[in-house]
């Protein structure tokens, strides 16, 4: 095989979300007469602009979705190549794409992301929400759609449920209560209402990190063109790159108004069978019977025995990291949820690969205040960490784990709200041993407090509360609180001049 190497690469990165393109940066600032090359399936980047460092840790960043030949006009030794790697082979160090070429490398970092998982193969009427174009698929399906079911309970459910309008939403979620990844109940209690509440009008400024596209076509309503069907066709591999915060913006997701906004949640369920509406008919006498005379092109039956007919249903129950194609012939260590394990240099088990973002599973062993979540902060921190750590190990230098894994936090908004997330946030792993602390204002703002021995170890902060700087602080000093009890949280005590 080796007669037929196209070329050979100092650095090969697959892949161009976050994770990808922050890595290759990292190389091609680190390293500038090194060659580096960007394996990528789709035909944009993705790449990070107005970054902020809110505090130690907290970031904010928007991301623009580019054609990669903005890399290479910054990079004049990097090369892209659009194509999707079809087959790795560690042991002679080499990478074959789609198109027939193979390339060789001397270090390799895999970013290739992750996917939805779906409730069943192979269904119509099953559609997970993933990239621009699933977004648009979902934003087209939605303007005939009169009520869909949503399945999941990670962020992505709970944005879709509270923008979608004019259309029946049945929200079906394993926990006991909404948003179960990211909030306890407390914070569910505080969302729900704004479920059926009217929204705000969106004059105000999004704060949060916005997802921006070059292509102004991209956040419309429009049927696929030619060339984005000739794109679509190239494969199951060639998905685009996941879409991050704000996905939903600039898409109007307006069902047919046979119902305004109505969401109802069905707790504790998870679905038991799909039925299409012909399968319906022709097992009358085993499937059970929806009380209503309206007939749906499927049918849900919910692990609570309730089915209810609807136009389509979304999964939006998690993702699995798109491995496949590295596996084949090769020894990867995997993690229980399928990801690439990697220690705190991000290599993998397989000698001079490594890999970042959604596809990886970080297995070193974790501050007691981080922990992993497939977020776009993380794609972009542990992108960032690879591309340092190949660097050096090329040039034979240490180095350390980064500080942003000390302590996990993410900023984000969800029901309009602004929703800040830092360490334990939810009390992960700590047992029964700790104690909560919370303020309410119904309507406002949303503050809890996790303790553990005096110490703060995580905080979960909705609305303007001002408060997350400070929280990083005392979470990061690991300061003792006891002595000031819940005037940590007493709305007339500034608690800046406490620790100043
Ligand atoms: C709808 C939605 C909403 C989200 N909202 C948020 C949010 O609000 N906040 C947040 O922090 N995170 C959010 N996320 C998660 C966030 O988008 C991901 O964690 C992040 O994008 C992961 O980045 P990545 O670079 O690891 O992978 P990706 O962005 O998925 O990029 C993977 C890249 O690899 C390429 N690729 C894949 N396979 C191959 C192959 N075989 N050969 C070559 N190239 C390949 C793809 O084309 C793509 O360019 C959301 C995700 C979705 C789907
Ligand atoms: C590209 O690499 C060559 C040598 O490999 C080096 O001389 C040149 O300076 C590099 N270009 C940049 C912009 O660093």
């Amino acid at each position: 095989m080796a007669d037929k190497i196209c070329k050979t690469f100092k650095f090969i990165v697959v892949g161009g979300g976050i994770a990808g393109v922050t890595c290759v940066e990292q190389l091609s600032y680190g390293l500038p007469s090194a060659d580096v090359a960007l394996i990528t399936a789709g035909l944009q980047i993705k790449t990070v602009i107005n970054y902020k460092q809110v505090a130690k840790v907290l970031e904010e960043f928007d991301v623009e979705e580019k054609p990669a030949s903005v890399l290479e006009e910054k990079f004049p030794n990097l090369t892209v190549i659009h194509s999707a790697v079809k087959t790795l082979y560690t042991q002679s160090h080499l990478v074959e794409t789609a198109d027939g070429n193979i390339y060789s490398y001397e270090k390799l970092c895999i970013c290739s992301g992750a996917r939805p998982k779906l409730l069943t193969q192979d269904r119509p009427f099953v559609l997970g929400i993933r990239d621009t174009d699933s977004a648009q698929e979902f934003q087209k399906q939605l303007t005939q759609a009169r009520r869909i079911v949503v399945v999941g309970n990670g962020g992505i459910a709970l944005e879709l449920v509270y923008e979608v309008e004019g259309c029946e939403v049945i929200w079906a979620v394993k926990d006991k209560a909404i948003g179960n990844t990211f909030f306890d109940a407390g914070a569910a209690h505080f969302l729900i209402p704004s479920l059926s509440a009217d929204k705000p009008e969106r004059a105000a400024p999004c704060r949060r990190a916005r997802y921006t596209t070059d292509d102004p076509k991209a956040g419309e309503l429009q049927t696929f063109t030619s060339d984005r069907h000739s794109r679509r066709g190239a494969g199951p591999t060639e998905s685009g790159s996941a879409l991050g915060p704000d996905w939903h913006q600039g898409l109007v997701l307006k069902g047919t108004e046979w119902a305004s906004r109505r969401v109802s949640v069905e707790y504790q369920c998870e679905v038991e069978t799909i039925f299409t509406s012909e399968e319906m008919l022709n097992s009358q006498s085993q499937t059970p019977k929806p009380d209503t005379e309206v007939t749906w092109p499927v049918y849900v039956l919910l692990t609570n025995g309730k089915t209810f007919g609807c136009d389509f249903i979304v999964s939006a129950t998690g993702v699995t990291p798109n491995t496949e194609p590295f596996l084949h012939g090769n020894n990867f260590a995997l993690a229980e949820d399928g990801g690439l394990r990697v220690d705190d240099h991000m290599a993998t088990s397989e000698p001079d690969v490594y890999a970042a973002g959604d596809v990886c599973t970080a297995c070193w062993e974790h501050s007691p205040l981080w922990q992993q979540m497939r977020l776009w902060t993380q794609a972009r921190q542990m992108g960032w960490h690879a591309g340092r750590c190949m660097a050096a190990c090329v040039l034979s230098e240490a180095i350390e784990l980064d500080f942003c894994f000390e302590l996990f936090s993410h900023i984000t908004q969800f029901f309009n709200y602004k929703v800040v997330l830092l360490g334990k946030f939810n009390a992960q792993g700590l047992g029964s041993d700790y104690e909560l602390l919370l303020r309410y204002t119904k309507g406002q703002e949303y503050v809890k407090v996790v303790l553990q021995g005096g110490r703060m170890v995580g905080a979960v902060l909705i609305g303007e509360t001002d408060l997350e700087e400070t929280f990083e602080n005392l979470i990061l000093n690991r300061m003792d609180l006891t002595q000031y009890g819940e005037d940590l949280l007493n709305p007339n005590i500034d608690i800046e001049d406490y620790f100043d």
